[in-house]
């Protein structure tokens, strides 16, 4: 039987909104609570490899897999190589794949996080972005929760007005910000999230983190589920 709690997709059709910052951030976060955690890497660039090969022998465990490595089918080496153990899967992808291989990985997916950076090109390319993955959720209506993080948010200018606005036509939760911040930078560097660093260096960055934490935990109750997919499909024809 399946030990997995989540399967967390982090999502943008976008390069440099924080796919991976957030990929691993996630994974940092539930392997340091002690959680059997798996981060599987789409992407050929492999920076989420990268950033594991980098952890320490004492930080907390993360499973990896190479998943842009490719076996004969998604789905047989999608079976073959997720530890039988694994309580929380966090996919990492690449910022060009759509298609098949997407609705692939979405069919398997019970949480995606879409990561955009407040300025009004990529809020404009995200708001793009959603509306096809909506459109991808109508043929599919699988029991999906899509919510938005702003990334990158500078302290004193949070340019997300729009954002929210676009959000609430469709009905997906703009779930927290995340602040442009040094402590994401030197994580890269040395195979560390904010969850391995010391609590006291990074202390508004993990406060920041508790509003997505919280809302990726509140799908664990499967009543509190909702079908987003299938109620934004009928939401998105309203607003073109
Ligand atoms: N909140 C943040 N604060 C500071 N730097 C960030 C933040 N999020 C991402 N970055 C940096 O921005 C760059 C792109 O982020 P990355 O996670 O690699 O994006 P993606 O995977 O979507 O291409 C990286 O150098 C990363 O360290
Ligand atoms: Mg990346």
């Amino acid at each position: 039987m399946s030990n997995l709690e989540h399967t967390i997709l982090i999502l943008n059709g976008k390069g440099g909104c924080g796919k991976t910052t957030i990929s691993t951030n996630v994974a940092s976060y539930y392997a340091n609570n002690g959680f059997r955690t798996t981060l599987m890497d789409y992407d050929p660039q492999a920076s989420s490899s990268m950033w594991h090969s980098l952890r320490s022998e004492t930080s907390a465990n993360i499973n990896l897999i190479t998943a842009y490595e490719r076996f004969s089918t998604v789905t047989r080496s999608w079976k073959l190589r997720v530890p039988l153990d694994t309580q929380q899967l966090i996919i990492d992808v690449p910022a060009g794949m759509n298609g098949f291989e997407l609705q692939d990985l979405i069919k398997k997916v019970d949480t995606i996080i879409i990561p955009v950076t407040p300025s009004p090109i990529d809020i404009h390319a995200t708001s793009d972005f959603i509306k096809d993955l909506i459109l991808i959720g109508k043929v599919r209506s699988y029991p999906i929760k899509i919510g938005v993080v702003a990334n990158r948010v500078k302290k004193e200018s949070p340019v997300y007005l729009p954002l929210i606005k676009f959000l609430s036509h469709l009905d997906i939760p703009f779930v927290t910000l995340l602040w442009d911040s040094m402590n994401y930078v030197k994580g890269a560097e040395k195979g560390q999230g904010i969850f391995d660093m010391d609590k006291a260096d990074c202390k508004d960055d993990i406060e920041s983190w508790d509003e997505l934490t919280n809302w990726i935990d509140s799908s664990k109750d499967n009543s509190r589920k909702i079908h987003y997919l299938s109620r934004q499909a009928s939401t998105v024809s309203h607003i073109g």
